[in-house]
């Protein structure tokens, strides 16, 4: 993708009219590294009890996270960074439920007016007469009603606040919420405004997987930090623009942590990992190459584990593995990204008695088969090139964000749909409300398809990875192929969002609604 690529490169910086004023980039390589222990985010506690909205006599728990203005650092050798976020710190609170246990969740807009990241008024949501400083919550992953969902027009400024019912109506899983305002996405997040909410269920509590201190989140988001420890987000070279295609930053964060290292006993660890990053992709390993168990995905545990040294994780997605140290006492290893160390592990001397399991069959996962479709849609991921002043887009289905709502899947139905991608990037394809299934992915001819309207095949179908065959949310549609997802429209009539999870996509324009109809 060339306008990403030269909004990134290397040099890209100092061009930038704002870096020219701003001190320069921080050089993770040239800190001190592994000097910071892990923060583990606290958990949210309720500040009450309040009625339920859909049964008034039922007291359920309430709680408060507003979102404001705070500072923390990084690194021991970095000054304090102003975040925005959730309850003061970055990643916020982690709510923790259990299944089918209700929750109102208030969510308080605190922060200042005026926006301190580079708001683009030409992109659409984000115009001038909008307030600079909205928010909206969504939980990513969760089985909510439309009204608290987070739609992202419903966002609402400093000084206002929306109270939200999460039913949790679901199976166990590593779900994350995150700031979903129209047009200003990309940055309200980078700010800081994302943390987890872990759903729990007796099915998970049956396997005995690590817990306690032994449960380890990892939330890793990467950040371009300066060296007066603030937060940098690039703006396009393009006369007039601001928007960049695509965000990456050297600076990864592993809960707000650069380089941190984690303390850990030679026994099994569960760490329940999201990338909560813009745009960046990972690819996780152990520098002694060790083994990992991946035993879930998004949406909760796979049927059994799957090893693996080497973890893919798109932004949105989230991976739940299982790390057994026993066999690696008094070692130090290195967590790393494509070969680049970011979490130090330090094994103790001292063995330990692992109260823990690691079951081979960890739940049931039904296949849904092809034949419960009701529906098969073919929707094109696209990317429209630059023309004169207007950066580059990218579309779903050729459509931009207005345009009237065209799928329609009607509740209690299944559909597949083939996200056909003529882009030359992969698009992590979230669906708001919904579990689905992949079914595979193959390879076409984009040219044909692009300049002669001709469909056409040029590989065999792959199914998907052993790690990607359970209930996902987030699917990672190829460059140059067709992803097949099946997805039974299960919840709730109304309207929701699909969209890309690379954020500066999804800001312009790679997000559309669409609408659960009654049967
Ligand atoms: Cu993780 Cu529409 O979001
Ligand atoms: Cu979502
Ligand atoms: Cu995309």
């Amino acid at each position: 993708m060339k306008a990403g690529l030269l909004a990134t490169a290397p040099g890209f910086e100092a061009a930038d009219e704002s870096s020219r004023r701003d001190p320069p980039l921080i050089r993770p390589e040239k800190l001190q590294a592994f000097v910071d222990p892990l923060p583990i985010p606290p958990l949210a506690k309720k500040t009450g009890t309040r009625p339920s909205p859909t049964k008034r006599s039922v007291q359920v728990p309430y709680y408060r996270l507003p979102i404001h203005e705070f500072a923390c650092k990084v690194h021991r050798d970095v000054p304090a960074t102003r975040f925005w976020g959730y309850g003061g710190s970055m990643p916020g609170p982690t709510i923790e439920v259990r299944r089918g246990e209700e929750i109102l969740v208030e969510w308080p807009n605190e922060l200042p007016r005026k926006h301190f990241l580079p708001i683009d008024n030409k992109i659409m949501g984000a115009e001038r007469d909008k307030p600079e400083v909205r928010t909206v919550v969504h939980l990513h992953g969760g089985r909510v009603p439309p009204e608290s969902d987070g739609y992202p027009e419903n966002w609402y400024e400093s000084g206002k606040s929306a109270i939200y019912h999460y039913l949790n109506d679901q199976d166990a899983a590593l779900l994350w919420y995150h700031d979903h305002a129209m047009g200003i996405n990309r940055l309200n997040v980078l700010a800081g405004m994302l943390g987890l909410y872990v759903v729990r269920d007796v099915l998970e509590d049956s396997l005995n997987l690590p817990k306690g201190g032994q449960e380890i989140p990892l939330v890793i988001t990467d950040r371009m930090i300066r060296e007066d420890g603030q937060l940098h987000y690039p703006v396009s070279r393009r006369p007039g623009g601001i928007w960049v295609p695509e965000f990456f930053g050297d600076a990864v964060l592993l809960n707000g942590k650069l380089l941190p290292y984690l303390d850990v006993e030679p026994q099994r660890y569960r760490f329940r990992i999201l990338n909560g990053s813009n745009g960046r992709f990972y690819h996780l390993a152990l520098s002694d190459n060790g083994p990992m168990q991946q035993i879930g995905t998004d949406q909760g545990l796979l049927s059994a584990p799957v090893k693996l040294s080497l973890l893919t994780i798109a932004p949105g997605e989230r991976l739940d593995v299982v790390i057994d140290f026993a066999d690696r006492a008094g070692e130090t290893i290195v967590l790393q990204n494509d070969a680049v160390g970011i979490m130090q592990i330090r094994v103790g001397r001292t063995r330990v008695n692992d109260p823990s399991s690691l079951p081979q069959k960890l739940r049931p996962i039904p296949k849904v088969l092809e034949s419960a479709a009701v529906k098969t849609r073919r929707l094109t991921l696209d990317e429209v090139d630059t023309i004169l002043d207007d950066p580059m887009v990218h579309l779903l289905d050729g459509k931009r964000w207005h345009e009237p709502i065209s799928e329609k899947p009607a509740l209690g139905t299944t559909e597949i749909w083939e996200l056909v991608n003529t882009t030359d990037d992969t698009h992590p394809i979230h669906l708001h409300l919904v579990r689905l299934q992949v079914l595979d992915r193959r390879s076409f001819d984009v040219p044909a398809f692009l300049y002669e309207k001709k469909f056409k095949y040029t590989s065999e179908a792959i199914p998907p990875d052993a790690n990607e065959t359970g209930w996902k949310d987030t699917v990672r549609a190829a460059p140059g192929a067709v992803t097949r997802i099946i997805v039974p429209f299960d919840g709730y009539p109304g309207r929701y969002v699909w969209h890309c999870h690379i954020l500066e996509h999804e800001d312009n324009e790679m997000m559309r609604p669409y609408e659960i109809v009654k049967a």
